[in-house]
């Protein structure tokens, strides 16, 4: 698909190809210089443990377009550093953090043509991704590994935007306690694809997993990270080592804070004590902010603010977090790198 054809203001949250990407293969205990090609067919040997044992790991961040036509990275620092992290989990080398950035850079630079423009709504979606290449069989650490990083342009990720939408409370594990659930791993993703199915069956936009141990406390949702907003004006965002660190919900504690004077804290969420929430939401690069219209819990469903309008607390947080991102509002120290 040509830029050209684009309708920004249709853009889903779909593959769109794009003209270039980034590739660097490591072998022989060092990366290569990195390239940037047109070919979007990845070439592996059939033996990879990318594909028989789950060694990959992977990132999600955006490119902004601002009102001045610059373009801005949004804390990509932060997505290296956890890309780190889930490399040292699956034992594969990391690519190093400022070559990360460059990267994102070189590839948003390169397929400019397709950066929704500023006030469309859209974003411009980076997936860095570093997978175990080359001849295998046993389960090992790989010979060989690549890093990538490829661009789509998106729109919202939940249906809704910020119209609130409803969840429902999985009876399964998307990661176990002491597991990788606090890696971006493959692994986690293809676990969350059967429970996600019998949610969104259920005309739900997804669903909520709780802490593997207990069952009594929310973890996850979907592919994104649930904060809550009391009655006594306190942002809650659950504290688990099986949850993704999500970039976005450690900017919104800031921001919550910072900004907005609430207090800001990372604690259990029990899922029987969700009265003490006046608001509900995702937090995520993908899902941006999407507020929790209800949450069905068995035979039980909660409405936190309402299913068809968005909170005030939270519609503060989202015009906050989104100002930043595309430059309208003074971002903290070190949050945006510019590509241009
Ligand atoms: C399971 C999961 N939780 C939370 C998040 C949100 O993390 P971030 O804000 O860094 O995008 C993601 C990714 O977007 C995710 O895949």
């Amino acid at each position: 698909m040509s830029s050209k054809d684009i309708d920004w203001s249709t853009l889903g949250f779909e593959y769109i190809k794009t003209d270039l990407r980034y590739v660097s293969i490591w072998e022989n205990g060092k990366w290569d210089e990195g390239t940037l090609t047109e070919d979007n067919v990845v070439h592996i040997a059939e033996g990879s443990t990318a594909i028989h044992y789950g060694q990959q790991c992977f990132e999600g961040l955006k490119a902004y377009r601002c009102k001045d036509g610059s373009i801005n990275l949004f804390r990509p620092d932060q997505n290296a550093k956890r890309m780190k992290a889930s490399c040292d989990r699956l034992l594969m080398p990391e690519f190093p953090e400022d070559r990360f950035i460059d990267a994102c850079k070189q590839v948003v630079a390169a397929n400019e043509a397709y950066m929704p423009p500023y006030g469309s709504g859209g974003t411009m979606y980076l997936r860095p991704y570093l997978i175990g290449i080359g001849d295998n069989l046993g389960v090992r650490t790989a010979p060989k590994f690549m890093f990538s990083v490829f661009c789509c342009p998106v729109g919202p990720y939940f249906k809704g935007g910020l119209t609130p939408t409803n969840f429902v409370i999985s009876e399964y594990d998307r990661a176990a306690p002491n597991g990788t659930g606090a890696s971006k791993v493959g692994g986690n993703y293809a676990a969350s694809l059967y429970p996600g199915k019998i949610a969104k069956d259920r005309e739900f936009s997804d669903c909520i997993y709780l802490d593997p141990a207990t069952h009594t406390k929310i973890e996850e949702v979907g592919a994104a990270n649930f904060f809550g907003i009391t009655k006594d004006d306190r942002f809650v965002t659950p504290l688990s080592p099986s949850i993704l660190p999500s970039i976005t919900k450690y900017s919104l504690l800031y921001l919550a804070e910072h900004r907005l004077g609430l207090k800001a804290e990372e604690s259990d969420v029990y899922i029987d004590k969700l009265d003490e929430f006046k608001e509900a939401g995702a937090c995520g690069t993908a899902a941006v902010i999407s507020p929790i219209g209800g949450i069905q819990n068995g035979d039980d469903f909660h409405v936190f603010y309402s299913e068809s309008e968005v909170g005030p607390v939270t519609k503060q947080l989202y015009d906050e977090l989104c100002g930043i991102q595309f430059g309208d509002k003074e971002a903290p120290e070190g949050w945006i790198y510019k590509v241009k």
